[in-house]
């Protein structure tokens, strides 16, 4: 059971604890959980707000946080102050990144910041406050950094894994934030220098935005934005970087798979099909890839239906003279 003390102690922080008025109220999100291990997340979610104490209840609060489970991002969205202490964990490195000064320690600590929101945005219950208060932006400059040393690509990581976790769902006002917010050029930036995982999970992010009918409108109203998301996709497919892939990550299967669902999910618009003719990269043609998808039907006819959707889709088509234009380019 959860005492009032504890509700109480969760509303107001210790250092104003005699104010009158508390701005937020824990007692909604403190009755649903159970148990002890609630009893100390809310501890630890307090300890946030304290200086001294914060870089350890960061690293215990995101390692424990399967444990907490359901609780926990309604508890860190609604607790005072917590918000804006794990925003000022990230703004505080943004002067480490360029140029690139960052400690392992210091991104470590960021990215449990960066792990707590990727619960708030995970949650349906915070989903959408923590898209009303703009705080996805802050992650943006993460993933755009100029070097991959380490410390920097975990952070580029951490933070595609928040923007991740909120096209995971179906939430239509996701797509609409990304894309009024946007994210396209820093995703493409991981998708063409990132490591692996990031350019996985990029891919995966843009695959999502394709998937909706507002983010493919998006990509295919403009042939810059088309050419510059098809021109990355092929690059990333092309069989030298496949080759390269596949050493170092432990699943190459998947970049290539969300590589396929992103063209064919494109393939859907007449001027991407006009696009895709020209760009298509031949290791998709020619059977090249059929080893990344034996275990997976699903992507095998996705990749058919692409390649029948490119054979018949330019044809017939609406003159597009912005494409045709970027076409001649393409092709000197
Ligand atoms: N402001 C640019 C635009 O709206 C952003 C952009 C640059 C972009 N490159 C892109 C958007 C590629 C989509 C795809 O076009």
């Amino acid at each position: 059971m959860v005492t009032a003390n504890l509700q109480r102690s969760l509303a107001v922080p210790p250092s104003i604890r005699a104010s009158p008025s508390p701005i937020a109220s824990g007692a909604a999100v403190v009755q649903e959980g159970n148990g002890r291990d609630l009893e100390s997340a809310e501890q630890l979610v307090l300890d946030l707000c304290d200086p001294a104490l914060r870089e350890h209840a960061l690293l215990v609060i995101s390692k424990k946080k399967e444990i907490f489970q359901d609780a926990l991002a309604p508890l860190l969205w609604h607790s005072f102050g917590t918000i804006a202490a794990l925003l000022q964990e990230i703004v505080s490195i943004y002067p480490a990144l360029d140029p690139p000064t960052l400690s392992p320690g210091a991104s470590n600590r960021a990215c449990n910041a960066l792990a707590l929101f990727q619960c708030i945005a995970s949650h349906p219950k915070t989903r959408m406050l923590f898209l009303n208060a703009n705080i996805p932006i802050f992650m943006y400059p993460f993933m755009i950094t100029k070097t991959n040393t380490r410390p920097l690509e975990h952070l580029r990581l951490a933070s595609l894994g928040v923007i991740g976790a909120l096209v995971k769902t179906n939430d239509p006002g996701v797509v609409e934030f990304l894309l009024r917010t946007e994210i396209i050029p820093p995703c493409l930036f991981c998708m063409e220098n990132g490591h692996e995982l990031s350019k996985t999970v990029a891919t995966f992010i843009v695959q999502r935005i394709i998937s909706d009918d507002l983010g493919l409108r998006y990509m295919c109203t403009n042939a810059e934005r088309l050419l510059a998301v098809v021109q990355i996709l092929a690059q990333m497919v092309n069989s030298e970087r496949l080759l390269a892939v596949a050493s170092v990550q432990r699943d190459p299967a998947k970049l290539v798979k969300h590589v396929i669902r992103c063209f064919h999910g494109l393939s859907a618009d007449a001027r991407a099909c006009a696009a895709l003719q020209i760009i298509l990269p031949d290791v998709l043609k020619d059977g090249m890839v059929d080893t990344y998808l034996v275990d997976d039907l699903a992507t095998r006819r996705c990749l058919q239906q692409l390649l029948h959707n490119v054979k018949v889709g330019g044809v017939g088509g609406a003159p597009q003279p912005g494409l045709d234009h970027m076409m001649g380019i393409l092709t000197i």
